[in-house]
Order: C-alpha cells, then structure tokens, then sequence
C-alpha cells in the first residue's frame, strides 16, 4: 500500500509539472513511512533524518503513517523536517508544499485518498490498484486503524478505469490492494470484492488479478468461488493467521479460533486444489506460552504454506495490546522467530519442488540478468521461473514444464 501511496504522488506530483531526480539534485524530498512495527519506524526515520542533513537546501517531508501517529512532535523536534502529511491527505501534498508553513495535516478521517491515480512506468507488466482504505477491525496488536482511519470503500468504477488507464500501458497483470480486500463494498452500488473481480475480469488485455490482504474472518464463499471460477483470478491466498492459539487469537481480537481457520483452509482447497496459501505471523504476542507457540508450529506444519512474513511482536503505542503486559522476553521472541523461519523456508522447498513435472502458466517478464540467455516469470502463485526462450515474449503467457526446484529457484522447459 505505501509503494502504491508513493506511486499516487508521484503521478500527483508529476501531473503538476514535478520532475522526478536524484536524491542530490532533488528540491524537494518525501519519505513515506510505515508504523506498523517500531523497527520500520526507526528506520524511516533515520533514513529522514539523514537526507534532510545531507540535503540541507532540499524541502524535506514526511508521509505516511508514521506522519500521522507523530507528526507533530517531529516537526517540533526536528526543525529539518518541513512538513508531515498522513495518509488520508496525501492528495493533499502539491498544495501543501506550495504552502509551506510547517503545520502538520493530520486529519486521518478525511475520506480522502480514494481519488488517486499510482503512477506506472513506461513498461511496467504489473501494478498495484488500491480497492480500499483504512481498517476498522482493532486487531489488539495493530496501529493501522488508528494512522489510516475508517474502511473507506474506493468506488468500482474509479478502480476499473484505473485498471484500464494501466492495461492502456501495457500492464499485464494488477494487484488489488486493502487492508481488507474481502471486505471490500462499493460505496455507490453496494457490490461485494467477488463483484468487483468478475468486473475486473472483463477488461480485455489484462491477463491476471491478484489481491491482498484478506482477513479469514471475511472470506466469504462466495469470495473462494469467485476465485475457483474467474479465470483471471491467480489461485494465490494470502491468508494472515498471526497466531496458531485460539487463546491467544481471542486475545489478538482477530475474529476466529485456530479451528474455523482450520476450517476455511480445508475448505478453500477443497475448491481451489491447487492454491498456493501465504500467509503473516506473530511470534511473542503478550501471554503467548510455548504451548501457544506450538500450536502455531503445528498448524503452519498442518497448512504446509508457500511461504510467510513472520515478526516478533512490536508494541505499538495506543493500541490495546500496548496495556497488556509485553511478558515475552526478547531472546524467547527471537528463537521463537526463527524457528517459523525455518519452517517458512522448509516448506517454501516443499510447495516449489511439488511443481516439478507440472505444466504452469507464466507471464513472461524477459531476459533474467543474472543468468543470461535465459528468460524468466512468474507462475500464478507467484513463483518467479527460468526457462529457455526468445526477448520477444515479454508480457506474453506461456507453459512451462518445471523440471527443477530449489526453494526459490525454479527452471522448466516452454511446453
Ligand atoms: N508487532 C508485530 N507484527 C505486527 N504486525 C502488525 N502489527 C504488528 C505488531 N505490533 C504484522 C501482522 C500483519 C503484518 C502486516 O504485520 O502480522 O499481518
Ligand atoms: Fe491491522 Fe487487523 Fe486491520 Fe490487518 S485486519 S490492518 S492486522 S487491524
């Protein structure tokens, strides 16, 4: 979402007669920023930091969430910063830096941020469409809801001809994004997320749709068979879990026991046999014990996911969980993390070698730099393939058999 954020100013940017340059020659600099662990947060903010001491001629801003939860106390701070903006008024940003005054614009329930356009490069295959904004579910741990405010619904057709405008660019493949995808309503019609996919799956010369995130309390079955039926529709779910324990998801507010989730998975492949499932992880939550702990290694081993994004639990200032008591040492996090890892990792290995032999579907991106004379894409899973083949195919869906498959190395033969 924040790639998508930086593509909306550009083109926002850009549209007003902005130029994109180095970061030495820039006039003006902004960071965009993400919150949702403090390790991001310090990280933007020592990146911010230096430029704007590096840059010292250079108008330097921050956006994003991180400018919403603190923005004031930066600017108060840190006289080097001129502005912070956060993410419900980033249409907001050409004005504001033509009117520099230092003031932060923090209202994060404008709802505001569904009428942007991300820019796409010359040559882009893929882009991403923002479907929504914002969050209200409270998951205990999270800081989204409170930087990015209310679900707000983008309207279908400003999204559809989003699309358009990219595919007249030659963008073969979207990537629907929310918080929430499932869900997602328009707000002029009231049509769901599997509406909004069959509308997308209209659109000649786009080959395939994908979407994240979805929450496995809001999928639907209509939302699975949308994605079982609609040919466009990668068989990719990216499915967060967090956590393995009902005692611990409860605690979580996530909306679901370890069993539904259980569940919906069986589910979900009963229909969609070939899904490739990721999913998020949370090791070291407040109160998670081993046994908690191990009740998420044995339902990852139970999914057997195509890969995850696993963090150690990071408080977050005003959310719920930040009043519980953060009672998981550091080095217990830490071992906890890893051994998801590694799990993560062993079956990566195990879902990429269960493809050799198999006919997949790739969109070919071109010739791969680091070994040359080979062309590579990605299948429907999102699994990036090297095949033998010719320049001219880029953008093109071919077959390919896989022949060989290491965790993230894949090469197959045009079929
Ligand atoms: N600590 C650790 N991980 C978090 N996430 C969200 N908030 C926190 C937090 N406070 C993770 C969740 C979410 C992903 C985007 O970031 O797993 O799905
Ligand atoms: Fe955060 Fe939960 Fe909303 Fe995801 S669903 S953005 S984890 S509050």
């Amino acid at each position: 979402m924040n790639e998508y954020d930086s593509a909306a100013v550009v083109e926002m940017l850009e549209m007003r007669g902005w130029k994109s340059s180095p970061e030495n020659e820039a006039q003006v600099i902004i960071v965009n920023t993400c919150a949702v662990r403090q390790n991001a947060e310090n990280r933007a903010l020592g990146r911010l930091l230096t430029m704007a001491r590096t840059h010292k001629d250079a108008i330097v801003g921050i956006i994003g969430c991180v400018a919403q939860e603190i923005g004031g106390e930066l600017l108060e701070k840190y006289p080097e910063i001129a502005f912070a903006v956060g993410p419900g008024e980033i249409d907001r940003i050409p004005e504001i830096i033509q009117n520099l005054d230092r003031k932060p614009r923090l209202d994060v329930d404008r709802l505001t941020g569904c009428g942007l356009r991300a820019k796409v490069e010359e040559g882009d295959l893929k882009a991403f469409v923002a479907i929504s904004r914002g969050c209200e579910n409270f998951c205990s741990y999270c800081i989204v809801p409170y930087v990015r405010g209310k679900l707000r619904g983008r309207p279908m057709s400003d999204i559809i001809d989003e699309i358009n405008r990219d595919v007249d660019l030659g963008v073969r493949e979207i990537t629907m994004l929310g918080q929430n995808v499932n869900s997602y309503v328009d707000p002029a019609t009231g049509e769901d997320f599997a509406g909004l996919l069959e509308k997308a799956c209209d659109i000649a010369g786009l080959a395939r749709i994908r979407f994240v995130t979805s929450h496995p309390r809001d999928m639907s079955d209509r939302i699975i068979d949308a994605i079982a039926y609609l040919p466009k529709v990668c068989e990719a779910i990216h499915l967060p879990v967090q956590s393995g324990s009902t005692r611990i998801l409860q605690a979580m507010n996530r909306g679901y026991s370890r069993e539904y989730y259980l569940d919906l998975i069986d589910k979900i492949i009963h229909k969609i046999p070939d899904v490739a499932l990721t999913t998020d992880i949370i090791a070291g939550f407040p109160g998670e014990t081993d046994e908690d702990f191990l009740d998420t290694v044995s339902l990852y081993e139970r999914v057997g996911y195509a890969s995850s994004f696993a963090f150690r639990y990071s408080v977050r200032p005003g959310t719920a969980a930040a009043d519980f008591d953060d009672d998981v040492p550091e080095n217990v996090k830490i071992s906890r993390l890893e051994r998801i890892i590694t799990l993560g990792q062993k079956y990566a290995v195990k879902f990429s070698s269960s493809l050799i032999g198999k006919s997949r579907e790739i969109l070919v991106e071109g010739e791969s730099n680091k070994n040359p004379g080979m062309q590579y894409g990605y299948d429907r899973a999102g699994r990036r393939v090297l095949f033998d083949g010719k320049n001219r195919l880029r953008g093109s869906l071919i077959r390919v058999i896989i022949t060989n498959a290491d965790k993230w190395f894949i090469t197959g033969k045009i079929e």
